[in-house]
């Protein structure tokens, strides 16, 4: 009886739902995210131009993926109107896209990006002490002198490929310091980040063994990294230090202990959210000062004043992340179309960053652009980027210590790209230099 009521309601659903992506455009096949970044940023010039924000239905895989689908939104207004207004456009159940199935949540707990406030600023305030300019001032050093490591050991075995050398190694480094993973688990917790990050974005091939047994590599790195930060946990909270797990296991929000499952997943969220989105910035923009040796002549000939305007823009012309997802809590006017509440938005921040409303020949790379409100940290409300002032950090320490002592840098070939709809990820990127 009840599985007819259901089958009901889904063709109901089915027959309810408007018609799937346009012009050609699938947002949600894996053969989109597997095409040049051009042709990517060309079809989400095409979407914009439609005006509305375009419906893309997603497969529901059983036990896997919830299959709801979603509306794009690729206008940089609209990404910011949504982004601002969060008691409309909900992060729960899950603003990571696309969207997990709901045991996901009930076994590894759930993140504070899928979280509304109060739940949300409540954990965030935990934290948020770790990432204010003061204490970042207090990590500069030990920043500055991986990057002088980092530098050393590419000098000693010469320039091969730039994400594992350079680009990887920094970000995992500057976290994993602040959360006071021990040096030797580094190598463990990468390998362990990369098997949760290969299976990510919008994957349409669901049954494909690959596809399978990236999901199982990924549901057990997950596991993996929570027994590792729940022994951590222990041993921090009978001898408390000054990192972030610290600070998270006897932290007491509202009278309440964090469960060993927040822990985790708080866990999760800062070292993929640290570590990634950095690493991807990074490799990109070696790719972009090499491929615009002007911008980067500009760069080198003042840094100091030069490096926060290129830093912006790297971030707006590669979108290191490319998306993440709201739930309408009520019926809402937007971008011309009215939304019910219970609909699904996706955010595109790559087709947000070049909307020609807001910036002046978007897909020209200018690191002089001002103003430069792009979205790539997220549109401004309660999620917007927490790490974003460290990122700045870490990015301009590490270029100034590359191209201070590594005359003539550049990408030495095309760059590999992660095959991905969430992270905007590049694998391997050749690299030499003349010194
Ligand atoms: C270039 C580097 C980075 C980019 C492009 C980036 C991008 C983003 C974006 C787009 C969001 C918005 C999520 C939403 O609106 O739902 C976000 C949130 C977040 N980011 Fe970053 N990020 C970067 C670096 C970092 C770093 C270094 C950390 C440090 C741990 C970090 C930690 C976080 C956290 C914890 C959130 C969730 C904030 C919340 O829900 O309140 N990010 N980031």
């Amino acid at each position: 009886m009840r599985a007819a009521q259901e089958r009901r309601r889904d063709t109901v659903a089915l027959n309810s739902a408007p018609p799937s992506g346009k012009a050609g455009i699938d947002l949600v096949s894996m053969a989109f995210w597997d095409r040049p970044p051009e042709q990517r940023l060309a079809d989400f010039a095409r979407l914009r131009e439609l005006g509305e924000p375009v419906y893309f239905a997603e497969p529901r895989v059983p036990f896997v993926r919830s299959g709801t689908g979603f509306y794009a939104l690729v206008r940089h207004a609209d990404v910011v109107a949504a982004s601002r207004n969060a008691k409309v456009f909900s992060s729960e159940p899950a603003a990571t896209s696309p969207e997990p199935p709901p045991w996901l949540a009930k076994v590894f707990g759930t993140p504070m990006v899928n979280m509304d406030d109060p739940r949300h600023a409540r954990l965030r305030r935990i934290v948020f002490r770790a990432f204010t300019p003061k204490m970042l001032a207090k990590i500069e050093g030990d920043i500055q002198a991986t990057a002088t490591r980092i530098v050393d050991d590419v000098l000693a075995e010469g320039p091969r490929d730039f994400v594992a050398q350079v680009a990887a190694r920094l970000p995992i480094h500057v976290i994993c310091a602040m959360m006071g993973i021990p040096e030797r688990a580094r190598p463990y917790v990468l390998s362990r980040i990369d098997a949760m990050t290969e299976y990510s974005g919008v994957r349409g091939s669901l049954a494909s063994p690959r596809t399978l047994r990236l999901l199982y590599g990924n549901l057990k790195a997950i596991v993996d990294l929570h027994r590792l930060v729940a022994r951590l946990g222990e041993a921090r909270r009978r001898d408390p230090s000054d990192d972030l797990v610290s600070a998270l296991v006897n932290a007491n929000p509202d009278g309440e202990r964090l469960s060993v499952k927040e822990l985790g997943s708080f866990f999760d969220l800062l070292l993929v959210a640290g570590n990634e989105t950095t690493r991807n910035a990074l490799a990109h923009g070696l790719k972009l000062f090499t491929d615009h040796p002007d911008q980067r002549d500009l760069l080198l000939g003042d840094y100091d004043a030069r490096i926060g305007g290129a830093i912006e823009e790297i971030v707006r012309y590669v979108s290191p992340i490319i998306q993440f997802r709201r739930t309408l809590t009520e019926d809402h006017e937007l971008g011309g179309h009215r939304f019910r509440a219970g609909d699904k938005v996706v955010l595109f921040y790559p087709a947000a960053n070049r909307d020609p409303e807001v910036f002046a020949d978007p897909d020209v790379f200018d690191i002089t652009r001002s103003p430069n409100p792009h979205v790539g940290f997220g549109g401004p409300g309660p999620h917007l980027c927490l790490g974003a002032n460290l990122a700045r950090m870490e990015l301009k320490i590490m270029f100034r210590e590359l191209y201070t002592r590594l005359p003539g840098l550049r990408a030495d070939g095309e760059p590999e790209y992660l095959l991905s709809g969430f992270d905007n990820g590049i694998t391997r990127l050749p690299f030499t230099y003349t010194g």
